[in-house]
């Protein structure tokens, strides 16, 4: 039988990556949605990946800002609060990754890289120099803030349009941890004397 396959001129040609190629720069392009079969109209989808995209560059800012303040902190809580904004940065960047994975299983494109994260977030950008502890903690709390309302209003949407999965992402892991999160930190900006509590007492009973 005669042999039909076409040797390459090159066999180096095989073996050589292709680290650019003939493939377009995307293939999809950002706020597509693409159709999967999850039972979910394609307005809803549109809906919800839009939505979650706000979520996700703000969660993005939220989780960046928790680092940062990690390696900034000082003073006399320094180890407390160090490993505390460790913890929940850890806990956002959980978060990151499930709203991304949602936003690709509706068929959309997750915002993924700093400058495009950076253009979309509604937190505001914090100076690049260190702040003091409750400047940190306030602006946290901020930031804990604005991301809760938009969570509100996106899981009250995504209820109404019958996309049940994202309803559930954003009530029971987003906002549930958020406010986690506000409970642990606001707990700090309460004025307990850490000394001198008979003092502290005297003036508690003056009052
Ligand atoms: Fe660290």
């Amino acid at each position: 039988m005669k042999n039909t396959r076409k040797e390459p001129k090159d066999t180096n040609e095989i073996a050589t990556p292709r680290t650019t190629g003939d493939a377009p720069a995307e293939f999809q392009r950002f706020g597509s949605v693409v159709r999967l079969p999850i039972g979910l109209d394609q307005k809803a989808c549109e809906a919800s990946v839009d939505a979650l995209n706000q979520v996700l560059a703000d969660t993005i800012t939220l989780r960046d800002l928790y680092k940062k303040h990690h390696w900034q902190v000082s003073g006399a809580t320094f180890l407390q609060l160090h490993e505390l904004y460790d913890k929940h940065y850890a806990a956002q960047q959980e978060l990151v990754d499930q709203i991304a994975e949602r936003i690709q299983l509706l068929g959309g494109v997750s915002v993924a890289m700093a400058q495009d994260v950076a253009e979309r977030t509604q937190i505001e950008r914090p100076p690049m120099g260190r702040e003091p502890v409750p400047n940190q903690i306030s602006r946290l709390l901020t930031a804990h803030e604005q991301l809760l309302r938009t969570c509100h209003e996106s899981a009250g949407d995504a209820g109404k349009n019958g996309d049940d999965g994202t309803n559930d992402l954003l009530v029971s892991d987003v906002i549930r941890t958020n406010e986690f999160q506000v409970w642990f930190l606001s707990q700090h900006l309460v004025p307990t004397p850490v000394t001198e509590p008979e003092e502290a007492m005297a003036g508690a009973e003056r009052r």
